[in-house]
């Protein structure tokens, strides 16, 4: 269940400052947006970082995640289907019952109205596809999904049968290991959406970033190659990030509350309805 911020007092200088960046948002050749945990916060999902994040309760996970499923993938799929840490079982939980916030619908309208030509997302709850979001670029993955680490198909659960006599499972178009499609600390980023990311980024003229602590690479560098290119930055975050003082606008709100009234004011100043 989604939880907006209701809470959430918009004060007259930050409207005023969404309307100066929707100005931007109506007006620009290519919006690419750019999000984080801390727009899938609203919809119950913790995020990783600062107060209540997964890694600041949990700790971060080891940085060879990736290279420990390389080394052992029958006993890496036996805790996937059974996780014994209680953070990956909660986890599991939540991303399972977790709907759309209004944060993730505005950025869906933006694009339907043609104000947004990209979504790249460090999320892995699959929420802005649910919201009718369709140029996503899930650049560490989708946690609802399965990939071959070989030729990088990618495979619904529901339709790929896993035989728990026969762990690891391979891929039946070409044989490679099978593994969750969420990205490990230490995995490649799959060439497939790293390019298509990167394409994004190069053509973006303005690039906006929605709950995200701008830490982890190479997300973090999109937008500041969006800036080196004479872009613009619009920041949505309550709180002061690594990003902050490179943005041309930094919207201090939640993602729900702040998108939600820059697509107001985008349709205000003439980004079609
Ligand atoms: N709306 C918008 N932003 C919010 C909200 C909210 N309601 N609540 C918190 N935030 C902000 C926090 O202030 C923080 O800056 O969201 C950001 C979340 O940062 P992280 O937890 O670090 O998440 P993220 O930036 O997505 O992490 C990047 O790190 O561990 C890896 O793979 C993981 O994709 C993840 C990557």
């Amino acid at each position: 269940m989604a939880t907006p911020s209701t809470s959430f007092a918009l004060s007259p200088e930050l409207d005023e400052a969404i309307a100066t960046a929707a100005e931007a948002i109506a007006t620009a050749d290519c919006v690419v947006a750019l999000t984080g945990a801390g727009l899938s916060v609203e919809s119950g999902i913790p995020p990783f970082r600062g107060p209540g994040g997964l890694w600041t309760r949990y700790g971060e996970p080891p940085l060879d995640g990736y290279q420990r499923f390389l080394a052992d993938p029958e006993r890496a799929w036996r805790e996937r289907l059974n996780p014994s840490e209680p953070w990956a079982r909660a986890l599991r939980e939540t991303l399972d019952a977790a709907k759309p916030n209004p944060g993730h619908l505005a950025l869906a309208e933006l694009e339907r109205r043609g104000r947004l030509h990209a979504l790249i997302t460090q999320n892995i709850d699959g929420l802005h596809t649910d919201a009718g979001s369709q140029a996503v670029l899930e650049i560490h993955g989708n946690a609802h999904q399965l990939r071959c680490i070989a030729c990088v198909t990618r495979f619904d659960p529901a339709e790929f049968a896993v035989d728990e006599t026969q762990l690891p499972p391979h891929c039946p178009e070409c044989g490679g290991l099978v593994k969750g499609d969420t990205v490990q600390f230490g995995e490649p980023i799959p060439p497939d959406v790293l390019e298509a990311c990167t394409q994004a980024v190069a053509r973006a003229d303005c690039m906006l970033v929605a709950g995200t602590s701008a830490t982890v690479f190479p997300a973090a560098e999109f937008p500041l190659t969006v800036r080196r290119h004479g872009g613009r930055v619009v920041e949505v975050n309550p709180d002061e990030t690594e990003l902050s003082g490179l943005a041309t606008d930094s919207l201090r709100g939640p993602g729900g509350v702040v998108l939600e009234r820059l697509l107001f004011h985008v349709g205000r100043t003439g980004g079609a309805p």
